[in-house]
């Protein structure tokens, strides 16, 4: 038995999604491309049959995976697992070898990291990205700021930024004149998920966003994780802590060895059930809520 039924996959998902605005007009993503015509009104993004390979190793095979919009999926597996992959591919820096991609419903292609912001993705790496030594605004401005005569318009830049801050709920940081450097851990990530989502967000990839934080730092990137799903954007949280994961995940994709092994409602695992299943890929009875074909 397998898990990547890709029947099980294209099912609509569990009553626990919100309805999107445009429920019942979207069509339903098969393995051959073509809409059954059942509706997937939740489902942002559907990976199917996404394999990709760097030479002799297999990084991704056969994976089929529906994102809900306001939801977040936490994507988890050992090391090597094809977690990275997986996002890049989505964020338009790896092109699949096989599959499909379809967005809303509709069959596109991601091809590069433009394509994927176009569409709405904006991904959070590790490594943030930031520019220490410039402050809040020229961060999140960075290859996109407001000119006025070819000056620098630091007025609707200072607002968007402020407005874009107030919106995720962080009110922690002093002045939007600071220097990034001197932000703590969790106030950078929120600097980078603020300028991720300060253009038309509507699938917002973090990488590892509690690793190298403490307690209260943490508690507070989760929070704003909660408040981007509860927007109404589709969030894909790939974390290593299981405790933050369970904290914030109403839905889980297990990938083992660039399989998609399990996925399902968070609330079908808990947190030795999910170790067991990414350290020996051990289930195959669900994905995406529904069971697998036999
Ligand atoms: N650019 C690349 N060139 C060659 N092999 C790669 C490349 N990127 C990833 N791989 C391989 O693909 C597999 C999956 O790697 P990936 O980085 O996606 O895993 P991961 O789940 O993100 O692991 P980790 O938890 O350690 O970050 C690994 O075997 C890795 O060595
Ligand atoms: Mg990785």
């Amino acid at each position: 038995m397998t898990a990547d039924s890709t029947a099980a996959a294209s099912q609509p998902q569990e009553g626990n999604v919100s309805r999107s605005a445009s429920a019942g007009r979207e069509t339903n993503p098969g393995r051959d491309g073509q809409a059954d015509g059942a509706p997937v009104a939740d489902v942002l993004l559907s990976l199917r049959g996404i394999s990709k390979h760097f030479g002799p190793v297999t990084a991704l095979d056969d994976v089929n995976l529906d994102i809900p919009a306001g939801r977040v999926t936490a994507l988890i597996g050992d090391n090597g697992a094809g977690k990275s992959t997986l996002i890049k591919v989505i964020a338009g820096i790896h092109e699949a070898d096989h599959g499909e991609i379809y967005w809303s419903g509709e069959r596109v292609a991601i091809r590069t990291p433009h394509d994927a912001t176009q569409l709405g993705v904006a991904t959070v790496y590790q490594d943030l990205a930031l520019c220490d030594n410039l402050d809040i605004v020229a961060n999140m401005f960075l290859g996109v700021e407001i000119r006025r005569h070819r000056l620098l318009d630091e007025t609707p830049m200072e607002l968007k930024a402020k407005e874009t801050l107030a919106g995720l709920s962080v009110t922690s940081v002093r002045s939007i004149r600071q220097p990034v450097g001197s932000l703590s851990g969790g106030q950078r990530q929120s600097v980078a998920v603020a300028r991720a989502v300060m253009g038309d967000a509507k699938l917002v990839v973090m990488d590892e966003p509690t690793a190298a934080l403490g307690v209260s730092q943490t508690a507070m990137v989760l929070e704003l994780i909660q408040g981007l799903a509860a927007s109404g954007i589709g969030v894909i949280v790939i974390s290593h802590n299981l405790i933050d994961v369970f904290s914030v995940a109403d839905h889980m994709a297990i990938l083992y060895l660039g399989r998609l092994v399990s996925a399902g409602p968070a609330s079908d695992y808990d947190r030795q059930s999910a170790v067991e299943i990414m350290t020996t890929g051990a289930s195959s009875e669900r994905q995406n809520g529904a069971p697998a074909a036999i």
